[in-house]
């Protein structure tokens, strides 16, 4: 056995919006969204909600699934881009909420999108070094990608949480880091400055930057695989997962991808082999993005736990590539392998079983969700939440000088 991650969950709102129910109200075509950036619905948190909670809510469940006790986590690290507090890391909510014990190393990360990836690498680290003292890291993504009312980058928010138990002996999931290739260039392509609700986005651009991190990564990987394995990265990976800011990216970066590996094919070659190898190699890692939208940092972790949902245990043996994108910028593309531990985590997954649970909200609850700055005087927590909800476990309740408050469902 070797070190990886041995537990894996995720959480998602209660509440979702259409995208066609968008297109109409902004009066743009529905197949801009559905075709065109490939969403059918995003979630939308609700008044009880935010980064904390749903931290906390997939940290649980990850902590559950690998069977072992809050006293044997040493390291937390939670990684976002929309924390709720300048200072106090989103990782001591968690840390506070679940009970996770005092001799532990918490804080938070941040590098856009690419800060989960970054969390999990430095836990593994640290569970392969001698500092971890048998323990086990905690590591969670958590953000709610929001832009403005009627922007471009509207139809692209969501929100989530993924959070993974990492060990220094899992037959789950391992990475073979001696591959790992990493790319990074100070760029404006997408940003939020201190005191900002929303992001600034140069979106054309921020598609260039995704694909020239891609490009670069790419060749990287490709020279890693060659040397360290004699194998070419398409006979390598039977899966290739993207960061995806909408579905419709995964076709854009794979067929970049085909085209850096195959730099002497026509563009209608390269779709040609894009099409061959959608259906099996990418199609079943799009279901989050499509119904969640954009998570950020768990993003392309949410490709991952749709390419479970879907392939389950046939994954055992399987080679996934992983391409973590992060704007201002950094990237890495990694390789990791599934392992017999799939059977197990197979049974706990519960992605699918989130989303059907949700409450399909109209443009009206939305539009006052949003300008309310998450309050609502029409969507209450008794009405979506049921007393037997097994995923949302701990809600916000307010501001008490200054002081967020949290509470946990009775159930
Ligand atoms: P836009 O101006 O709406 O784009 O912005 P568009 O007009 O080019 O339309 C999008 C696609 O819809 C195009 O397809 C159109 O042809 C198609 P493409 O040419 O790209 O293949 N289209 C239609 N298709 C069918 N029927 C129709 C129709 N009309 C048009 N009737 C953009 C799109 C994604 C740029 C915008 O939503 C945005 O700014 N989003 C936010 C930024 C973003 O997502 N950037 C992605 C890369 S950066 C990243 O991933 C990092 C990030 O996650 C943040 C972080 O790291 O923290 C964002």
């Amino acid at each position: 056995m070797k070190a990886g991650i041995s537990s894996i969950s995720i959480y998602i709102p209660p509440l979702y919006l259409s995208h066609d129910d968008l297109a109409d109200a902004r009066a743009i075509p529905r197949d801009k969204f559905r075709i065109g950036l490939g969403h059918v619905n995003m979630a939308i948190v609700p008044p009880w909600d935010d980064t904390v909670t749903m931290a906390a809510n997939a940290a649980e469940m990850a902590i559950e699934t690998a069977g072992i006790d809050k006293d044997e986590i040493g390291l937390l690290i939670v990684s976002t881009e929309t924390g709720v507090d300048q200072s106090k890391p989103v990782a001591s909510f968690v840390q506070g909420l679940l009970g996770i014990g005092h001799r532990t190393r918490v804080y938070e990360i941040k590098h856009a999108c690419y800060g989960g990836t970054v969390a999990i690498m430095n836990a593994i680290n640290w569970v392969k070094s001698q500092h971890h003292r048998g323990k086990k890291a905690l590591v969670i993504t958590s953000d709610i990608a929001k832009y403005g009312l009627n922007t471009l980058g509207e139809p692209t928010q969501g929100a989530g949480a993924v959070a993974f138990i990492i060990s220094d002996e899992t037959e789950f999931i391992h990475f073979l880091p001696d591959l790992n290739a990493f790319y990074s260039k100070d760029v404006y392509d997408f940003w939020r400055p201190n005191g900002y609700l929303t992001p600034i986005v140069d979106g054309k651009y921020s598609i260039d930057c995704y694909l020239e991190a891609l490009d670069f990564c790419t060749k990287d990987l490709q020279d890693n695989l060659i040397r360290e394995t004699g194998k070419e990265l398409l006979d390598f990976v039977d899966y290739f997962m993207y960061h995806l800011p909408f579905p419709r990216m995964a076709y854009k970066a794979h067929c970049r991808l085909l085209a850096t590996l195959n730099p002497t094919l026509a563009e209608d070659a390269i779709n040609r082999m894009y099409e061959e190898s959608f259906t099996e190699k990418m199609k079943p890692a799009l279901m989050g993005s499509e119904e969640v939208g954009n998570i950020y940092t768990g993003s392309v972790y949410m490709c991952l736990m749709s390419l479970m949902e879907e392939k389950s245990e046939s994954l055992i043996g399987k080679n996934i590539g992983i391409f973590s994108y992060g704007s201002g910028c950094g990237a890495e593309f990694l390789i990791a392998h599934i392992g017999r531990g799939m059977k197990q985590q197979a049974k706990h997954l519960n992605f699918n079983k989130q989303l059907k649970r949700r409450k399909k909200i109209t443009m009206e609850e939305y539009t006052e969700l949003y300008s309310e700055q998450g309050a609502s005087k029409t969507i209450k927590r008794e009405d979506v939440i049921s007393t037997d909800d097994e995923f949302s476990r701990y809600f916000f309740t307010g501001v008490n000088e200054h002081k967020r408050q949290y509470a946990k469902n009775r159930n």
